[in-house]
């Protein structure tokens, strides 16, 4: 009797344990989280790239054969154009660096399967199906960790359309199989996703992953918090994006920055540059780099980041616009540096017409603005008393009056800062609001003061 106890026991546990490792979340506490992501919070900008054999330029990247513009043949035919032939990793990161980016993003594999490391667990990749013949993501890792300054972080898509082991593959068309009814299948389709993994993992120690596709099935069936927990194993510090089942560390809204400040402690806006993620030939709709500006600033102004995605073309080069915005926005982030890294979500919109941080004490108000104020600028409902105002740059101080300061009135005066047209940025200006303590706000609607002198 006591045998069939302890062997059921024992089955008990190890059905626990092996329930356990399916589907258990990773667990931490908040504050070894924000410790984890103190980086994160403080990097800003990232730049994304894509780059595979969609970078030929005709066609989108996967989605083209996935969506049935372009035949399989047709799409895999690119792999003979991706010739690396021009790639410097040591100018993409320097170029990288050059724009204030503390992080980058690189697509190691994308929804089309074409891997740019040798990876020992398929057959498609730079080294083995392209004319480049060569691993073209090591030489470029290389130089992010020689170069310092920069963390890694490596794009990679769950799902992999034109293995037959993966079960969807156009988008019009009956999937492949159920997994439902062949696990064994999709299990082989899973642990050739881990076994790359782990070769990235071991490869390059990202210190980010950047998950990509997860919508086409739920956590269990992914086994989200397995891939996290493979993640950790190498790094206990590696970040992860929220597309992996509900599992990420943030939020990855995509090609439109939020309106109101997300609920998410930690999100990151993803960004083309011109309409497409990879490189086209047709697309020429660039965006301005002040309009990238203003993005970035939005993102900053609301907690999060921006990460600005570049499209190398096959052969290695990146587009003079690119290289113009990125170059553009790393002398805007240099001359106002402290408005930027240290910074965090500024004030609700309303006190200011422009974007607002503060910096971590909460008693340096910045206000960034991309317009000719005329003559001045407004701040209602300040309780804090301000000090001094100055342009970030050049450090001139500014003067400014206050209005409707009532010692018994609740509802604080109005400060009107003098801006004078030889102060301002040709792109976006910014003050530095000092305080006489951390910043607190008026939130009402006004009153009517039953008192005067
Ligand atoms: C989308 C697309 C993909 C692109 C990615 C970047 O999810 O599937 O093509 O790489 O977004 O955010």
């Amino acid at each position: 009797m006591r045998k069939i106890v302890f062997t059921l026991c024992a089955a008990l546990l190890l059905l626990t344990a092996c329930k356990g490792r399916q589907a258990a979340p990773v667990t931490e506490s908040p504050e070894a989280k924000a410790a984890r992501m103190e980086w994160f919070s403080q990097a800003k900008l990232g730049i994304f790239i894509h780059w595979g054999i969609y970078s030929r330029g005709d066609w989108s990247e996967s989605w083209a054969f996935h969506n049935g513009r372009v035949s399989m043949e047709d799409y895999f035919a690119q792999e003979a154009d991706f010739t690396a032939s021009a790639y410097d990793p040591a100018e993409w990161v320097r170029l990288i660096r050059e724009s204030g980016a503390r992080y980058t993003v690189i697509t190691s594999k994308h929804h089309d399967g074409f891997a740019l490391w040798d990876t020992r667990a398929g057959d498609v990749s730079a080294v083995k199906s392209s004319a480049a013949g060569r691993d073209v993501l090591t030489p470029f890792v290389e130089e992010v960790r020689r170069q310092g300054g920069l963390r890694l972080g490596l794009y990679y898509s769950l799902i992999d359309w034109p293995r037959e082991d993966y079960p969807n593959v156009f988008r019009a068309g009956p999937p492949r199989y159920d997994i439902h009814k062949e696990p064994a299948r999709w299990q082989h389709f899973l642990d050739f996703n881990s076994a790359q993994l782990r070769e990235l993992c071991e490869a390059y120690n990202p210190d980010l992953l950047w998950f990509d596709g997860d919508w086409e099935f739920s956590s269990e069936e992914w086994d989200a918090p397995g891939i996290v927990r493979l993640l950790r194993e190498y790094n206990p510090d590696v970040i992860v994006n929220s597309r992996i089942a509900g599992q990420g560390d943030y939020d990855t809204p995509e090609l439109g920055v939020p309106v109101v400040k997300p609920q998410a402690r930690w999100w990151e806006t993803c960004m083309t540059i011109n309409d497409s993620w990879g490189f086209r030939k047709d697309d020429v709709d660039f965006k301005s780099p002040d309009t990238i500006l203003r993005m970035l600033v939005d993102c900053m102004s609301m907690g999060g980041n921006l990460l600005l995605d570049i499209g190398p073309r096959a052969d290695g080069t990146i587009p003079e616009e690119e290289v113009a915005m990125l170059r553009l926005l790393g002398r805007w982030i240099s001359r106002h540096e402290e408005a930027v890294y240290p910074t965090r979500a500024g004030i609700p919109a309303g006190h200011v017409q422009a974007y607002t941080t503060l910096n971590q004490a909460g008693d340096i108000l910045y206000l960034y603005f991309p317009y000719v104020p005329n003559e001045s600028l407004e701040i209602k409902g300040l309780k804090s008393k301000v000090k001094r105002v100055r342009v970030v740059g050049s450090g001139q101080e500014l003067t400014w009056k206050l209005y409707n300061d009532i010692d018994w009135s609740a509802t604080p005066g109005v400060y009107y800062i003098q801006v004078p047209p030889e102060v301002l940025d040709p792109h976006m200006t910014v003050l530095a609001v000092e305080l006489d303590g951390p910043a607190t706000l008026y939130e009402g609607s006004g009153q009517v003061i039953s008192f005067n002198e």
